[in-house]
């Protein structure tokens, strides 16, 4: 089973450093953005490949998930084996590339891996947000093996101003992840998908549920994007032809906090999550609340 990170784009957020380096090889603290991403897609049972959804401009996305012997061994010479062990452990990720040559949509980034996804459920995690303790999608397994196999995707309550922002759904509050009473904008709480909209206008949204960027679909999906017209924005969007696979099979809906996740996307949310996981992990608690302390000091 796979899992797909569409990674095509420009990153013009981050401009000008995304001019050399694409986004996706930001580092948080020392470790690229993707790689978390890609850890976090290895977690659920049975998904054993990630396929990165590429562009042609960014080659710099695949050496670095490429065994670089020469380079470990320099490392290695000079004592630094910790590092090359670093170095060593995300070239063996069992990650492949796809080429999107044209930035149509999300949709059509999906459909660029339909010949490695094949006729099996996969996943599409988007790539600049992650989940730390990899757990969201293994949960959106668990709520599709309760429905027969069925496409879930995570959801989450967005004010209404907002809304035009995200993909939007209807449907009904049926249940929870683990049986128990939630309400039906709370964590766990599972929804029928009866409906999706591509970033409506607020007077058109039909609930407040957001998808928040991890999706579990059924292969058919990819027969569907294959003939997607384009929607909102003038792309293929990967939301429409969920839309019409509704016409064909029962859809589910997973409520999560998404502050679970770690949102990567603009510089300041970036520059947060760094703030985060600097101050989650004892190596670098200390030293980050004293560089803080004195670059708010203006001493540094
Ligand atoms: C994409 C999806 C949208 C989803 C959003 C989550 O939109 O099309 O349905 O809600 O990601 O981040 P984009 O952010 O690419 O405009």
């Amino acid at each position: 089973m796979k899992a797909v990170i569409p990674a095509a784009g420009l990153g013009t957020r981050f401009l000008p450093a995304t001019k050399e380096t694409p986004k996706e090889l930001l580092p948080v603290l020392n470790k690229p953005v993707i790689q978390y991403v890609v850890e976090e897609a290895l977690e659920p049972e049975g998904v054993d490949e990630v396929v990165i959804v590429n562009s042609r401009e960014k080659p710099q996305l695949e050496s670095y998930f490429r065994v670089d012997g020469g380079y470990e061994d320099m490392l290695r010479k000079r004592g630094k084996t910790t590092e090359a062990d670093l170095v060593h452990e995300a070239s063996k990720l069992p990650v492949s590339f796809v080429y999107q040559d044209n930035p149509r949509g999300l949709g059509h980034a999906v459909h660029c891996a339909a010949d490695k996804v094949g006729d099996e459920p996969f996943f599409v995690l988007l790539g600049d947000y992650f989940v730390p303790d990899h757990q969201m999608c293994v949960r959106m397994a668990e709520v599709s093996k309760q429905h027969n196999g069925a496409s879930v995707i995570a959801v989450a309550p967005v004010p209404a101003d907002q809304v035009s922002r995200y993909g939007i759904i209807a449907g009904e509050h049926v249940g929870s992840l683990d049986g128990s009473d939630v309400a039906d904008e709370d964590e766990g709480a599972v929804w029928k998908v009866t409906g999706l909209v591509e970033k409506p206008a607020p007077e058109d949204a039909p609930s407040h549920l957001y998808i928040v960027g991890r999706y579990l679909l059924t292969p058919r999906i990819m027969d569907l994007l294959a003939n997607q017209g384009v929607g909102a924005g003038g792309e293929i969007q990967l939301t429409d032809a969920m839309e019409r696979l509704l016409g064909e099979e029962e859809m589910y809906a997973l409520v999560v906090d998404p502050t679970e996740g770690c949102d990567t996307g603009t510089p300041a949310a970036w520059a947060g999550v760094n703030a985060r996981l600097a101050l989650a992990d004892e190596s670098t608690r200390e030293a980050f609340l004293e560089a803080l302390g004195k670059s708010a000091l203006g001493d540094n």
